[in-house]
């Protein structure tokens, strides 16, 4: 089935239909087909080969290389800042992966590892990789094509480094942007996540897993990690709660399933690999503990066939002893676990519960054989398979064919929320004056999960930056910047670059969305010189901008653009006239909530708004 039908079906069916319609098409999707295979292995491994395949360690986290053989160790990760030592090039990823597969391959079993990673817009870890804009960006073009496309090519950009996991697409469903991952999601509307997260997930795997330039994907985190109730989340100053990140998400199953779940039906049907189970709670009980959703809803009722890794560290939010946590998790239904320093507690605790019987056997090979189905699905098991980085690969690395992609993406997404007086399109003659926090810096155009977990302003990795872009497309017009806004005296315009600075998950909840006073007054500096002032918002989430509504001429927001800042100018010059439409409602700055349910919460730009 081409990809446009099966889109096609996919949102216009009900979940469950659109699942039998693609299983049907798609058999050879399907992991049982390696059941035979993956059973006979596991019945000649021992509990502690078993237990090693359901083991993940951060590889920062290895005590010593031999623990890939001493542990039997299926898996390693990087998480968000776990970096070669000798730094964040494409070299140095490429000999980490090779010098941590050798070892696997030359153990007793030899099954090769799966190594996993946060490649969620590019290969964003790697320096030089093309960052592409984040999910909410990718939401507002509204183009599976485009979003499959873009995940086809950070999948590329993965194997370049050997790499074969990735732990995405994110298909939260953030319900209040005041949540600091909101920008992981491509919409507030599962109907939105739900086709390009199946687009997302088609890109990142390929037509086939064992297609050497495919990767396994991972939809996260399951379930309703965007539905968490304000001030249940993190604890912060001891033991009050705040914010939104891990909290609890509080709703009957009947919108739980309506609002978070489509995304994981369409994931499924398109053969997701694996499905990562959420730190935060459904009412009151912890996602990664509950086995009514990860096995009575996803594996019984969904039909999933892959296999469950947790997030980071999830077990040590679980309530009870070491012992009660591991317990809980692995009889819930999961089936590898993501840990950093306490793997090796957690290998000896999970096999004393098998010989106690708190973990039946049949736990264990059932995760064992979920596992090895998907290695056997993605060739791993086979013998004569070259399983080290293919480094001819290295040449279409952030390549410029990669970034036209890229830049593709950005032009799409960029919505243009307000136009008056004809400022719009911006004329490339006269003077230009640019300015803003965020107009020459790669760094705050492409948000958190960049080069490092948290993102940075500065330079992190290679790009365009906004202000890049505008000098390239306005080659006959004069191009003035100041980060201020100040000497846009005589201009024929400005253009406000501004917004949030980077942040990710734990760090990015907040409670004021106000723009920064600097913000502000860059707008004002601009306007009172008498210019016609452009304001570019770069942000991980609508902002409330009421400061500078009636100041700004035009508003467009940019959200998190990535490394293609001339995407950004396309737009701005009318070379790509504007099509993208929000994938969030826009609050009003007199809001009195932020929860759109609420009575408070009044709309200044509707969903789907876009000039
Ligand atoms: C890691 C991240 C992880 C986070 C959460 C960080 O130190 O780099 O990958 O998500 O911790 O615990
Ligand atoms: C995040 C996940 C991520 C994992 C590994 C966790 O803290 O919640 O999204 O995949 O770390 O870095």
């Amino acid at each position: 089935m081409d990809t446009s039908r099966r889109q096609f079906l996919l949102s216009s069916l009900g979940a469950a239909a659109a699942l039998s319609v693609a299983r049907a098409a798609d058999d050879q999707r399907r992991f049982t087909q390696f059941d035979p295979h993956a059973r006979h292995r596991v019945s000649e491994m021992s509990v502690d080969e078993k237990i090693g395949q359901m083991t993940q360690p951060d590889q920062m986290s290895l005590a010593s290389l031999d623990d890939i053989d001493k542990y039997h160790l299926g898996s390693l990760l990087s998480g968000g800042d776990s970096d070669p030592k000798s730094g964040n090039d494409l070299l140095s990823w490429t000999d980490l992966y090779d010098h941590y597969q050798s070892r696997a391959l030359a153990t007793k079993q030899r099954i090769p590892l799966l190594y996993g990673i946060d490649a969620l817009h590019g290969h964003n870890n790697v320096i030089g990789a093309v960052i592409f804009p984040h999910n909410i960006g990718l939401g507002c073009s509204r183009n599976a094509a485009l979003v499959e496309q873009a995940a086809r090519i950070t999948a590329i950009e993965v194997r370049a480094t050997g790499i074969n996991w990735a732990f995405a697409p994110c298909v939260t469903v953030p319900q209040d942007i005041r949540w600091g991952r909101t920008y992981e999601g491509f919409s507030e509307s599962p109907d939105l996540v739900k086709v390009l997260g199946a687009a997302a997930t088609r890109g990142l795997q390929g037509k086939a897993l064992d297609d050497p330039l495919s990767v396994l994907a991972c939809a996260k985190h399951y379930v309703g990690d965007g539905g968490t109730s304000f001030g249940t989340g993190l604890p912060r100053g001891g033991k009050q709660r705040f914010g939104l990140d891990q909290g609890d998400t509080r709703m009957d199953e009947a919108t739980l399933r309506k609002i978070h779940l489509p995304g994981y039906i369409t994931a499924i049907a398109m053969g997701v690999g694996t499905i990562m189970p959420s730190y935060n709670s459904w009412n009151g009980v912890k996602c990664s503990a509950s086995s009514r959703l990860l096995t009575g809803l996803l594996k019984q009722e969904l039909g999933f066939e892959g296999f469950l890794i947790s997030d980071y560290n999830a077990l040590d939010e679980l309530p009870g002893t070491r012992k009660q946590q591991i317990a809980q998790s692995i009889n819930a239904g999961m089936d590898m676990v993501m840990i950093t320093d306490r793997y090796r507690e957690y290998y000896n605790t999970l096999k004393e519960l098998v010989q106690e019987g708190t973990v039946p056997m049949s736990r264990i090979d059932d995760a064992a054989v979920r596992i090895l189905r998907v290695k056997f699905s993605m060739g791993l098991m086979n013998p004569e398979g070259k399983f080290l980085a293919d480094r001819s690969l290295h040449k279409s690395f952030g390549s410029p064919e990669h970034r036209q992609v890229a830049r593709q993406c950005v032009r799409e997404s960029l919505v243009l929320l307000k136009n008056e007086k004809q400022a719009f399109p911006v004329k490339k003659t006269g003077r230009i004056h640019v300015a803003g926090k965020c107009a020459d810096d790669i760094g705050n155009q492409c948000g958190g999960w960049t080069i490092t977990w948290q993102g940075q302003s500065g330079e992190p990795t290679k790009g365009t930056t906004i202000l890049a872009g505008i000098r390239a497309a306005a080659r006959g017009a004069q191009v003035s910047f100041s980060r201020d806004g100040s000497s846009a005296e005589g201009a024929s315009i400005g253009i406000a670059v501004i917004g949030e600075k980077p942040y990710a998950e734990m760090q990015g909840d907040r409670t004021d969305l106000h723009l920064d006073a600097e913000d502000v007054a860059v707008v004002n500096r601009m306007k009172s010189a008498g210019v016609p002032v452009i304001a570019v918002i770069v942000s991980g989430r609508p902002m409330l901008i009421d400061s500078i509504l009636e100041k700004a001429d035009v508003i467009v927001a940019a959200w998190l653009p990535g490394s293609e800042g001339d995407g950004v100018a396309d737009v701005l010059f009318g070379d790509y006239k504007p099509t993208g439409k929000l994938s969030f409602t826009w609050p009003r700055g007199d809001s009195t909530s932020l929860e759109r349910s609420d009575p408070g919460y009044k709309t200044l730009f509707p969903f789907g708004h876009g000039l």
